[in-house]
């Protein structure tokens, strides 16, 4: 049996231009991860986990290489096409939370939802169940500033996971999270892995978490290696 590829990127080259010196962040970074499979990425502040990040999400261009997502290569769709592709297929937490804070938690978490077309009623009972999920079953009509961090970051993760997508990208998602809460998390993530076959790659710093996943790769000058922690 061949393993659906959901993330396939070969010889991806990223650098910032800064004046006139070149920071090279990816050098030549190649990674597959197959439908269902979670993936960790660990490693020293700066060595370009978040760019990794933004370039599979399509979030950055590479300046070389391409990702294929779901068998698509994202650097070629225009702007439009690679809003919705993403809004159908990625789902994102980033570093710092991203909500939109004049709506309420379950508001922002049926955001994906509605921009897809769903109906309102459908898409707010969706987001009720999934923050209760993550735990904030009586948090579903507070606004971000009436959020804890932690609590904000469980409402950024329903918010990536709600429509079910192909692929979920994170950055240091439980950074903010009680060993509780976190577990909450991995479980759901695990689920999600198993059930709808969600590929997960997840930027963190916690080894304990990381060792809950499929594998774990170190990003180290520009490129990924396996790492034997897993
Ligand atoms: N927009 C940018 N412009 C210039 N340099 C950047 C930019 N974003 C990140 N960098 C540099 O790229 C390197 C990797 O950053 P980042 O991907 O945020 O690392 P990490 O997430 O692993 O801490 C760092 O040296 C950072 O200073
Ligand atoms: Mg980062």
């Amino acid at each position: 049996m061949t393993k659906e590829k959901i993330i396939e990127c070969c010889n991806i080259v990223k650098y910032y231009d800064q004046g006139p010196q070149k920071v090279e962040v990816l050098k030549g970074l190649d990674l597959i991860v197959h439908a269902g499979e979670r993936v960790a990425i660990v490693g020293a502040s700066g060595a370009g986990k978040s760019t990794l990040l933004n370039v599979l999400g399509g979030l950055d261009r590479p300046n070389e290489g391409e990702v294929r997502i779901n068998n698509k290569a994202i650097s070629t769709m225009s702007e439009n096409e690679r809003g919705r592709f993403r809004n159908q297929n990625l789902g994102f937490v980033y570093q710092f939370h991203h909500l939109l804070g004049e709506f309420s938690a379950r508001e922002n978490v049926a955001m994906p939802l509605l921009i897809s077309g769903q109906s309102k009623k459908n898409a707010s009972d969706k987001a009720d169940a999934i923050l209760a999920r993550v735990g904030l079953e009586n948090r579903v009509e507070h606004k971000p500033a009436e959020l804890s961090g932690g609590e904000r970051q469980r409402v950024a993760i329903a918010r990536a996971l709600v429509n079910e997508p192909a692929c979920v990208l994170m950055d240091e998602p439980t950074g903010n999270l009680d060993a509780g809460n976190a577990k909450a998390i991995q479980a759901l993530m695990l689920e999600l892995s198993k059930v709808v076959k969600t590929a997960f790659v997840v930027v963190t710093h916690d080894a304990d978490f990381a060792q809950t996943l499929n594998a774990v790769y170190e990003l180290h000058e520009g490129i990924l290696r396996v790492t034997d922690a897993a």
